[in-house]
């Protein structure tokens, strides 16, 4: 039996707070907010909450956990080797929605790192999340709280619909306020390499500490080549439906879109379409959903999991979505787009020229 608390995160009931502290130390398994996504968490220095927590999500083992602190100072404790860039990084993004990656130190499990020498360790901004993790000792694992393979959940509702009956309690504060979960840096490596995109990009960390370099598997669909994240190399966030992205100027992807939708409507299928309110308008078949404002490209990263978690209740076959310009947190958006659509994609202006000629 799940336990299920609400809590505000503007006033934090300390009975809770202590209720899901005891169940972590003790070894169990507690979902809490996030800015990013909700996380799974249990206790890191632990070997046997790390294989919970790969079974409840029917994770791999061989894909490591971030470790998540609340005290700057507690970094030292599981890491080691910690470069002199750290601080000023730790300044501007902690607490945040940003993963640096360190050498471990000999008390976190391998379990916990899925057997690498290396650690994933971040400080989330989330009071909820700052509480729990003090009230459990300071160090807890927490992935998405997702079954893997599922969009990672932006709602505590999310993660029930997961997990319910698999994990000991679910801490619901509503709504995540990102909805992508954090940029990952490796800082085992000179100059620092993001594995992960997210809300925290590479010209901002330019802004503190210079260059950095990118793992070149994030975006090229092209490349064969392994990513640095284990996790990265799985189909994550995949929606039931062939989810299929059109590349192309905006008016192109809407005509594409378009008229895709309408052939595949004739044949019968259920058809989704990720739209934003600027496009809303413009069509006529299949099931559309805005996903957000072009204008403000947050409030895309806020709605794109809830939304294909929508599109797999409907139970729809095939989904069309527009692309997003790759600035600020749209790298994050489109490389998470990417993955749900094992990478298919299509060119808007060759729909559109097909079309033409026919
Ligand atoms: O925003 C987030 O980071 C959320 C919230 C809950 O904090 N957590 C999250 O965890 O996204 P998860 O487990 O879903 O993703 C962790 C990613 C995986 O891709 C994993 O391979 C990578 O971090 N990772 C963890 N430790 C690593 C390491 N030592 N080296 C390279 N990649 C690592
Ligand atoms: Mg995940």
């Amino acid at each position: 039996e799940t336990i299920i608390r609400k809590i505000d995160k503007n006033n934090l009931d300390p009975e809770v707070i202590e209720e899901a502290g005891n169940i972590l130390k003790n070894g169990g398994l507690v979902a809490f907010p996030t800015e990013t996504v909700y996380g799974l968490g249990a206790d890191a220095l632990k070997e046997e909450a790390a294989k919970k927590t790969y079974a409840a999500k029917g994770r791999p083992s061989d894909n490591p956990l971030i470790v998540h602190i609340a005290d700057y100072e507690d970094l030292k404790a599981v890491a080691v080797n910690i470069p002199a860039k750290t601080d000023a990084l730790a300044a501007h993004f902690w607490p945040g929605p940003l993963t640096m990656i360190f050498e471990k130190s000999e008390i976190v499990p391998y379990g916990t790192t899925g057997g690498l020498d290396t650690v994933a360790v971040r400080m989330p901004s989330d009071p909820v999340a700052a509480a729990v993790i003090r009230a459990a000792g300071g160090f807890v694992s927490a992935p998405s709280a997702n079954t893997s393979g599922r969009p990672s959940p932006t709602t505590a509702q999310h993660v029930s619909e997961d997990l319910d009956g698999k994990i000991d309690m679910i801490l619901d504060s509503g709504s995540v306020d990102i909805g992508l979960e954090s940029t990952i840096l490796d800082m085992t490596v000179e100059p620092p390499m993001i594995l992960r995109p997210g809300a925290i990009t590479a010209d901002m960390f330019e802004e503190v500490i210079g260059p950095v370099s990118v793992d070149e598997t994030i975006l090229g669909s092209e490349s064969n080549k392994a990513p640095k994240a284990p996790g990265m190399k799985y189909r994550h966030y995949a929606p039931k439906a062939k989810l299929i992205i059109a590349e192309g100027d905006i008016r192109e992807e809407v005509l594409a879109i378009r008229q895709l939708a309408y052939a595949a409507h004739r044949q019968g299928e259920r058809v989704g379409i990720i739209a934003t309110g600027e496009t809303l308008p413009f069509y006529k078949y299949g099931i559309v959903k805005n996903i957000g404002t072009r204008e403000n490209e947050k409030t895309i990263a806020r709605n794109l999991y809830r939304v294909l978690r929508e599109f797999d209740d409907e139970k729809v076959d095939i989904i069309y979505s527009e692309s997003f310009a790759m600035q600020g947190i749209g790298s994050a958006i489109m490389n998470r787009l990417e993955k749900a659509a094992g990478h298919l994609r299509i060119s808007a202006s060759a729909v559109v020229k097909q079309q033409r000629y026919r």
